[in-house]
């Protein structure tokens, strides 16, 4: 069979890398081969980006989408390899991103154009959008980073932007008429109950 592109997106600190490990597990007991790969990815375009996100680098938030359609398109010819392969793709963050982070009111149409209208960047089979409150997403977040204060009005002030702008996202795409399948995951609840809700989208997919 042909593999599929599942893609997982949303606010920072919603548990995406650990339900990304947990599907990654299920699917591989029932006997699928599974890739998992993230953007920014570690190609050239990607270790710039990683540069400018941590300060070593200045770049505007065009500069970045640009450099983030980049690396898309890079590992889009990656991603046609592992699909071709039959592989089950589970992608870390993916163009809902660039939509969410590098777009404001004035920037939004043309940093969803060049990513929807390039012919090089596939769209996802499913797209999971992981949703949490802000608080919470804090909460997880500030587990790893022990000792290392956090200014939590701005963290919040920014996680409510970004989560509004997800949620906009979510509602142009949908109404677009583009074949888009996304699913919003809450993932507030309990571990084993948001992996129940993401079961429920990746086995209608797969027809299992
Ligand atoms: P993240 O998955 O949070 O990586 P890490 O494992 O290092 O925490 O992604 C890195 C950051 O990249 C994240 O803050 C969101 C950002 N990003 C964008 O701003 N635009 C994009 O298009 C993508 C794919 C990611």
């Amino acid at each position: 069979m042909t593999g599929k592109f599942i893609v997982f997106d949303g606010l920072d600190g919603t548990g995406k890398t650990t339900f990304i490990k947990m599907l990654s597990e299920y699917l591989e007991s029932k006997g699928f081969k599974v890739s998992v790969t993230a953007e920014p990815t570690k190609g050239p375009s990607g270790v710039l980006i990683r540069e400018i996100l941590g300060g070593a680098k200045k770049a505007s938030q065009e500069e970045l989408a640009a450099l983030f359609l980049a690396d898309r398109i890079a590992h889009n010819s990656e991603l046609d390899e592992l699909i071709n392969e039959g592989n089950i793709i589970l992608c870390d963050r993916y163009y809902y991103s660039s939509f969410a982070y590098q777009a404001d009111s004035d920037t939004m149409g043309w940093i969803m154009d060049m990513n929807l209208n390039c012919p090089k960047i596939r769209v996802p089979d499913l797209a999971l959008l992981f949703d949490s409150p802000p608080e919470l997403c804090l909460e997880r977040i500030n587990k790893g980073r022990m000792g290392q204060p956090l200014e939590i009005f701005e963290n919040l002030k920014s996680l409510n932007a970004i989560r509004e702008k997800f949620a906009l996202i979510e509602k142009i795409l949908n109404e677009s008429g583009r074949n888009e399948n996304i699913v919003r995951i809450d993932s507030a609840p309990k571990l084993e109950v948001v992996f129940e809700e993401i079961l429920k989208a990746v086995n209608s997919l797969l027809g299992i």
